[in-house]
């Protein structure tokens, strides 16, 4: 813990978050309150396919496109500077007043940042740190699909730069939504792969947080109730779509994860972001993939730090030795992630060896390694991509 009389800290939990099997009824009545008439709807094609899109439609009002709301639904995924340009100067040319972005992290991160460009047209994303107002973005509202990125109550966007070819971050506060519907009837039609790849991101944003050493109680409660709720539910998600109880414990944990990443993440993120801008993998697998072996690295230099953790997976480890702690709680991960289809290498996924020195040098740039709970170096980073390849 830092020294408590030097280091001023700021918490900070505002989003308005309507949780519940069919709160996505309560839209358009929210949408008034809002201010918002033209909406500008952002999504990417898959889900504009899916039954949770319809939902939306019917919603809003099926007759309604092209006329009081409008849909860009061109996002990639790990979205690029087009996916968030595009809908912008789509935005400007109806007149919209507002984005309501559905789906995953993907249109969440684009929808999210597309309003940026709204309010200065034109504007170069890799200066994004030279400008300080933000204020008076159009209202935003986040319906995720997916139950992992945790996108919804965040305050950044993650985006491929053309210019660096890397993930960057935005994060402005102004970037938050102004209502979140969390409606687990939207992720059931999610498929297993992707509802447990998506899951394990959200598991690692709450062990990789809670870990970050950063002081944040508020955060490291809310990170280990997210560990429990996913331990619990993320199997009966993929087991069973249609179980309704589990998929809202985990939209509920998604975002759990991610206010409890105010505090930051670490290593395995920053060992998956490579994966997904060189190698083209999803960001909740490319997380799965390398989560072990980032655990037993941290575990290695600062024993006794997922004793917590594991408590929260429900081992019984408040007596052990500080190894023996960390040990289990590692295997019990390692085990929970095998049962759910994601322990294969990332060889199995089309890594090469050849793209190793790549993936190194993206990883000791990316930024979340740099509140890991001890420190990473360009050799430690070559050794987990090894460990894993
Ligand atoms: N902003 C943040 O704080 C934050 C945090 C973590 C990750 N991210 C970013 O989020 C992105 C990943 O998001 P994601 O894991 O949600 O995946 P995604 O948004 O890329 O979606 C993956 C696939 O799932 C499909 N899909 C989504 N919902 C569905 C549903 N209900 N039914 C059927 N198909 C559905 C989509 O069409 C898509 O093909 C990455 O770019 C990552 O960098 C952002
Ligand atoms: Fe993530």
């Amino acid at each position: 813990m830092p020294a408590m009389n030097s280091t001023l800290t700021s918490f900070s939990f505002p989003t308005p978050t309507l949780f519940g099997v069919r709160a996505l009824q309560e839209l358009q009545g929210r949408l008034v309150k809002l201010g918002v008439r033209r909406p500008l709807v952002v999504t990417d094609g898959g889900l504009a396919r899916t039954e949770a899109f319809s939902a939306l439609t019917m919603t809003l009002g099926e007759g309604g496109r092209d006329r009081d709301w409008f849909l860009y639904a061109g996002v990639h995924p790990n979205p690029i500077e087009s996916d968030v340009v595009e809908p912008a100067a789509l935005f400007r040319e109806k007149n919209c007043d507002g984005v309501i972005a559905i789906g995953g992290g993907s249109p969440l991160d684009a929808g999210k940042a597309a309003r940026l460009l709204v309010k200065r047209p034109g504007f170069n994303l890799t200066k994004f740190y030279d400008e300080s107002d933000w204020s008076g973005l159009a209202p935003f509202v986040a319906i995720p699909t997916t139950a992992g990125t945790g996108s919804e109550v965040g305050r950044s966007s993650v985006i491929t730069l053309d210019a660096t070819k890397r993930k960057a971050v935005l994060f402005h506060p102004e970037l938050l939504a102004k209502l979140v519907i969390l409606d687990p009837e939207l992720t059931r039609g999610l498929p297993p792969k992707l509802t447990a790849a998506t899951g394990a991101d959200a598991l690692t944003h709450c062990i990789e947080s809670f870990t970050c050493p950063q002081f944040h109680p508020m955060c490291d409660g809310i990170a280990l109730e997210g560990v429990r709720l996913i331990m619990e539910a993320l199997p009966r998600a993929v087991r069973d779509g249609n179980d309704l109880d589990a998929r809202g414990k985990m939209l509920v944990a998604a975002a759990m994860g991610a206010v409890a990443f105010q505090k930051d993440l670490g290593v395995v993120h920053s060992l998956a972001h490579p994966l997904s801008t060189i190698c083209g993998m999803h960001h909740g697998l490319a997380n799965a993939l390398c989560l072990v072996a980032g655990m037993k690295f941290c575990a290695t230099r600062k024993p006794g730090l997922y004793r917590r953790v594991g408590i929260a997976c429900g081992l019984e480890v408040m007596k052990c030795s500080d190894a023996e702690a960390d040990a289990r709680t590692i295997a019990c991960v390692a085990e929970f992630l095998a049962a759910l289809g994601l322990n294969a290498r990332l060889r199995e996924h089309g890594v090469k060896a050849e793209q190793l020195a790549a993936l190194v040098v993206q990883a000791v740039d990316d930024p979340c390694h740099k509140t890991n709970a001890v420190l990473v170096t360009a050799a430690d980073f070559r050794r987990l991509y090894e460990e894993v390849l």
